[in-house]
């Protein structure tokens, strides 16, 4: 079975054809970041507009460079949700409306799924159960996966999302939009010891985050510091990473441990995070789980994940009548539906 995948939820146009058998057969993203730069941030009613440019010439890319043509795909997976609803809109009427044309599935996709779901598309593939750190822009949390679809909850942030957390330190620091590759980047520079921010629920007993606390500690460092030279900035950068690493990290093997699972799955755009990689290579080794974190393309937002979680959505039994749609801007990935 061939599956169409298309991600519009927020400032990356990525679309994928995805075999069941022989895996991804071609992939094209557009990245907004240029767009969004001068603006800081993301700005919604033009991310919808560039999606709407991109998205036919990303799928026509994908299908020639796959050597398929439309009729080959026999389903269409779509972001769903949770996202930017004009973004969101995008993808869905564009899928839907092709589905209808070409009398083929559509089926709706959690943004957060295809995150959860997009380790099988690398190899070695992890086996369920098993536990999910996901750290994206706009969450944060950790998830125990028995199967496809089948996921609770262990805990997650109560504020800021570690890539929101990262995106603002990056603001603080002068470093621009998207904060996260700017920040890693300047804290290989930086001093060990020189700044000592709070690491935030560490010992709160649950599985939960907190990330606001360290985005204030960043502030209040950056104040004190003044006129920032090169050094400071990487100095802050450097504690920042340290402080969110180790909190990840930690709460990450403490959930191994309460599920007794043994295998840890990282995905989301802070996964492709260096300093966060080689630290859960080492503390999972020390405690004998096994890691699977996806190549960096895959971490953050792509079509193939959307394909991926699509396509097992359809295996299930998914896959609605193309012509009603809607999305869901704000949707819990536990919730069942
Ligand atoms: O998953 P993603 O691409 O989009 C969402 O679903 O939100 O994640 C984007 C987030 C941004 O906050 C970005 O700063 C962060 O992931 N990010 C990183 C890195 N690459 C992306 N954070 C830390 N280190 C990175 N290398
Ligand atoms: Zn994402």
């Amino acid at each position: 079975m061939i599956v169409l995948g298309i991600e519009t939820s927020c400032d990356e146009t990525g679309v994928a054809l995805l075999d069941s058998e022989r895996g991804v057969l071609a992939q094209a993203l557009h990245s907004q970041v240029e767009m969004h730069r001068d603006y800081g941030g993301v700005v919604p009613e033009l991310a919808s507009r560039d999606h709407v440019r991109r998205l036919l010439p990303l799928v026509q890319r994908t299908l020639s460079e796959a050597g398929a043509t439309l009729e080959q795909v026999d389903a269409i997976a779509v972001t769903a949700g949770p996202g930017l609803v004009g973004a969101l809109l995008v993808g869905a009427s564009f899928g839907h409306a092709l589905g209808y044309a070409l009398g083929r599935p559509v089926v709706d996709v959690h943004h957060m799924e295809g995150h959860l779901l997009s380790p099988l598309l690398a190899e070695p593939k992890p086996q369920f159960p098993f536990v999910a750190l996901l750290a994206s822009g706009g969450h944060t949390q950790l998830m125990r996966v028995d199967g496809f679809g089948r996921y609770r909850l262990l805990g997650e942030t109560k504020d800021d999302a570690a890539g929101e957390a990262f995106d603002k330190t990056a603001q603080l620091l002068g470093l621009g939009y998207p904060g996260g590759p700017a920040v890693s980047r300047i804290a290989e520079l930086g001093n060990a010891g020189a700044f000592a921010f709070p690491r935030p629920m560490q010992h709160s007993g649950d599985l939960n985050f907190s990330f606001s606390g360290l985005k204030t500690a960043v502030l209040t460092a950056v104040r004190n510091a003044g006129e920032l030279s090169e050094q400071v900035r990487a100095d802050i950068a450097r504690a920042f990473v340290e402080a969110v690493v180790e909190v990840l990290v930690r709460k990450s093997l403490a959930s191994l441990a309460e599920t007794g699972l043994r295998r840890l799955v990282v995905a989301g755009g802070v996964s492709a995070n260096q300093q966060l990689r080689q630290a859960l290579k080492r503390e999972t080794q020390r405690v004998g789980a096994e890691l699977f974190c996806p190549p960096p393309e895959l971490c953050t937002d792509n079509g193939a994940m959307i394909a991926m979680a699509g396509l097992a959505r359809l295996q299930a039994g998914a896959g609605g009548a193309p012509l009603g749609f809607g999305v869901r801007p704000r949707w819990s990935l536990d919730d069942g539906s």
